[in-house]
């Protein structure tokens, strides 16, 4: 069984569904502090198969503990931690606490139960401003410029010492670059709260008309057309990479990283080109000022996962973007429209009339009846 902490949430869910397509059994810890249960039901929909979950929260040691007793855990991947930048610097103390202290708990309690196979959600950002492009694994890590970065390289160091130390450690390092997009099917993908800080989510939301117009931030970058370049990866590629990195832990000790990125670098007006192409409408937006701790260029040099894992990203822009418009199609308010209507068949006081009478009672009441079938 895979212990997948954060499993609700967006990359974690999407990585659970592989998990279980590949026939491996799954138990998610999460708190739902960004996520829904929702997005694991869907999930599960998907496989056609159950997975285990219990809500919890990988800072609570004696919850670890009697997860590993319970359980025949016998590998972790970890996507649970905090993930806004600009948040990680007003709250830098909750950013080191979930992400440093979290990932340190929970390497304690796999010591203590004997499990020593892990995968860790890092990000390019590591790499502070990159001195070339595209970017290997042997470049120095930068100053990463918010707290949110510094936890990533903190955590990466107390992994690297931890199995430099024990040799019974096997430890992916998995440096992500973009990553966007949704599962095809529409059914699961990002669902950030309140207004999105990255580039595809604000798109998506104002095309739909939840947000005004799209600020691109910095057009004077020393790029081809003046804004920044990043090197966007589908969400499903990058679950798949797990999976892979997973197997390879069989086979070597110690701590390795991989670059998870497709090596090919988008401006911010080409994806606003592509979008308009596939979703055939205009998308509002000025030429605003550089956003600060912002880099020119940054792109993944993807051949040591490639070499040693045999991983390669196989979905290209068009389809990244086609799947996050249909998920944000499909999904207008994410999971939250499905979650206030579960919230009001709680309030309903029980009665002597049948579970399907009250529900379709409620559906009438709120006017939402897709959500019907994920109840
Ligand atoms: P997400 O917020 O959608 O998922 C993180 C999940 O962890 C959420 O479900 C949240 O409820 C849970 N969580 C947070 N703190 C927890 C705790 N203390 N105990 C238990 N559960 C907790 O984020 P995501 O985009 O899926 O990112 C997953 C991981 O990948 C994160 O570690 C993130 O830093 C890393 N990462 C993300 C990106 C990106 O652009 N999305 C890029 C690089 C790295
Ligand atoms: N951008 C805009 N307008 C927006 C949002 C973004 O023009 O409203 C631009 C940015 O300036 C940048 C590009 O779009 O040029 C991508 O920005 P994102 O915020 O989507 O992504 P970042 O590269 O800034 O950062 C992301 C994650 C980090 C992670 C990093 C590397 O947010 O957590 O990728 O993995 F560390």
């Amino acid at each position: 069984m895979i212990l997948v902490t954060g499993g609700a949430g967006y990359i974690g869910s999407h990585a659970v569904l592989e998990l279980l397509l590949a026939g491996h059994d799954v138990l998610v810890l999460d708190n739902l502090c960004n996520s829904s249960r929702i997005a694991l039901q869907r999930v599960e929909q998907l496989a056609g198969r159950t997975l285990h979950f219990v809500k919890g929260d990988i800072r609570r040691r004696a919850q670890l503990d009697a997860l590993f007793a319970q359980y025949p855990i016998e590998a972790v991947l970890h996507f649970a931690g905090l993930k806004a930048v600009g948040e990680s610097v007003r709250h830098p103390l909750n950013y080191y606490d979930n992400n440093v202290g979290g990932s340190l708990t929970l390497c304690q309690a796999m010591a203590d139960a004997g499990v020593f196979r892990l995968v860790f959600s890092s990000s390019a950002t590591v790499y502070g401003t990159p001195a070339t492009v595209p970017i290997n694994e042997q470049a120095a890590t930068g100053l990463p410029t918010n707290p949110y970065g510094q936890s990533k390289l903190m955590v990466e160091n107390l992994l690297r010492d931890l199995a430099n130390a024990d040799p019974r450690w096997s430890i992916a390092l998995l440096r992500y670059f973009n990553p966007i997009g949704a599962h095809e099917s529409g059914l699961i993908g990002e669902d950030p709260c309140g207004i999105p800080n990255n580039l595809l989510p604000y798109i998506t939301q104002v095309a739909i008309g939840r947000l005004e117009q799209l600020n691109v931030y910095g057009a004077d970058y020393p790029t081809p057309d003046g804004t920044g370049i990043r090197d966007y990866i589908h969400v499903v590629d990058l679950a798949k990479g797990h999976l892979l990195a997973l197997e390879k832990l069989r086979q070597v000790k110690g701590a390795h990283i991989w670059n998870l990125g497709t090596g090919q670098g988008h401006s911010v007006l080409e994806l606003i080109r592509v979008f308009e192409e596939i979703t055939q409408t205009r998308l509002p937006y000025r030429l605003a000022p550089r956003r600060e701790g912002d880099i020119a260029a940054c792109w993944a040099d993807p051949t040591k996962a490639e070499r040693e894992l045999g991983w390669k990203a196989e979905r290209g822009l068009t389809a990244m973007i086609a799947d996050a418009w249909r998920w944000q199609v499909q999904n207008p308010s994410g999971y939250r429209v499905t979650d206030r209507v579960k919230e009001s068949i709680k309030r309903i006081p029980a009665s002597p009339i049948s579970g399907n009478i009250q529900r379709e009672a409620v559906m009438t009441r709120t006017g939402t009846s897709s959500a019907n079938a994920l109840l």
